[in-house]
């Protein structure tokens, strides 16, 4: 497939953006400061925390699992049997308490942070996976 080129100069603070690259749900998430400084302090409900596991390019093996800190660019499919997680930019609350904001997955109840991390007791095993990807510039990546 080719390369989808996304314009995130638009994408404001606690807004997600979809765009599709070989068929797959690709999310762009601007995060916030506070969403940014809370990431530290969820590692030890996360499975694997440090993203050991490879789900993301070298670049973005990292605590933010991007290439700039406020965005986040990844696959919007579950890591379980594939369902699409719903983003809850304020109500993650009801599902992982003390957080503001994640990805709940409706099929069997799986959890993800902002950075696409699972939490520990969920069916999915592995973090969301981040895609390659690269900026052209400020505005604009290149998914692919
Ligand atoms: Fe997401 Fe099963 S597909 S929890």
């Amino acid at each position: 497939g080719a390369p989808v080129e996304v314009d995130v100069s638009k994408v404001e603070p606690g807004q997600l953006i979809r765009v599709e690259w070989r068929g797959k749900p690709v999310w762009v998430v601007r995060r916030n400061q506070a969403t940014l400084d809370s990431l530290s302090k969820l590692n030890d409900q996360l499975r694997d925390p440090d993203s050991a596991e490879q789900q993301q390019p070298d670049y973005a093996q990292n605590e933010y699992r991007s290439i700039k800190p406020d965005l986040l660019v990844t696959v919007g499919i579950c890591t379980h049997l594939g369902c699409s997680p719903t983003y809850l930019p304020d109500s993650f609350g009801e599902q992982v308490k003390g957080v503001t904001s994640g990805f709940f997955c409706p099929c069997h109840g799986s959890k993800f942070d902002m950075a696409g991390r699972v939490f520990q007791g969920v069916p999915a095993p592995l973090n969301l996976v981040i895609p390659p990807h690269y900026y052209v510039n400020d505005a604009t990546i290149l998914v692919g």
